[in-house]
């Protein structure tokens, strides 16, 4: 599998990474605009193949898009990061731009490319990229669900005092502070409700905290955070890679499901070779519901100013 990733800066470079130390990638080509700054990413991480003991072969390229050609799957991480105290909404106007012109290029040299956006504001910027391409909606594929949920088994397993593998749970919605939903009344620690351990405070909390996940580290780092978001990505584009038909929360466009439609926000979504096999369904509470909703509200908001940052 070739896989190209589009921004070499500390997301795109971790992505890079983790899809080469899983092995399961035939190539990865590195691209951004910084003269230089891709190959030099791409060598530094290929001197780490005899010590990682993968074969995936890292390339890196300064906005040469012919080195694209061909790719199975393209990651989207271009576009500035946000700084401490800013919403990923905010960053519309800067990375609206750069994502439109990126998934023309990559159109361009790799036609039946699967599309995983990462930039922000990503829900948006999925959207974008579905307005922009025409690509039929099982082949953008925004991450942030996926990112969201390990922040959510890392809060689980926090109040729980258990490893992060023996807790489950998901988080749907708008990758956003305040939007995303993560879905307690149905997270599980080895299969028993961990309302069976936490009290409605706690569990409140582990919500709370899992919502505002990268924008405490971002204040922590003063930037982004990279290894996770970086992970999340490489197991998406694994589940591709592999054909696994594993079910992942991922911004898909709905037409009709969860009563939304015209929106890419995040919903279950079982993966394989064609992306995006099928978006399920699954039974939301009222109040799931409701959040779901509210949530799709602030993701049509920011939706709303595409054209005008476009134009
Ligand atoms: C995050 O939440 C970058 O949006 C990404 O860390």
């Amino acid at each position: 599998m070739k896989v190209t990733v589009v921004g070499a800066g500390a997301v795109g470079a971790s992505c890079a990474e983790y899809i080469a130390i899983k092995n399961f990638a035939s190539e990865v080509v590195l691209v951004d605009i910084k003269e230089g700054f891709a190959e030099g990413k791409a060598m530094d991480l290929m001197q780490t193949a005899s010590l990682n003991g993968f074969d995936t072969k890292i390339t890196g390229v300064t906005n040469d898009y012919a080195a694209t050609a061909g790719s199975d799957v393209a990651v989207i991480t271009s576009g500035i990061p946000r700084k401490p105290g800013m919403t990923r909404e905010e960053l519309i106007g800067i990375n609206a731009g750069i994502v439109k012109t990126v998934c023309e290029n990559l159109l361009k040299h790799s036609p039946n490319v699967i599309l995983i956006v990462v930039s922000n504001p990503m829900d948006t910027m999925a959207y974008l990229a579905h307005k922009a391409t025409g690509l039929p909606k099982n082949r953008i594929i925004g991450m942030g669900g996926a990112l969201d949920s390990a922040r959510f088994k890392y809060r689980l397993a926090e109040a729980l005092n258990c490893p992060a593998s023996d807790v489950e749970g998901m988080v749907i919605g708008g990758h956003s502070d305040v939007g995303m939903v993560p879905l307690i009344e149905k997270a599980v620690r080895n299969s028993v409700p961990v309302s069976e351990f936490l009290s409605a405070d706690r569990m409140n909390q582990v919500v709370e905290d899992t919502k505002v996940g990268g924008a405490t580290l971002t204040k922590l780092l003063g930037t982004s955070a990279w290894y996770a978001p970086g992970a999340a990505v490489s197991e998406l584009v694994r589940a591709i890679a592999q054909d696994s038909q594993k079910m992942f929360p991922c911004s898909a466009m709905l037409t009709g499901e969860y009563g939304l439609n015209d929106i890419s926000i995040g919903a279950p979504c079982i993966l394989g070779k064609n992306g995006i096999e099928k978006i399920v369904e699954i039974e939301l509470s009222a109040a799931e519901k409701a959040k779901l909703t509210e949530s799709a509200e602030g993701v049509r908001k920011t939706n709303d100013l595409l054209d005008s940052v476009l134009a």
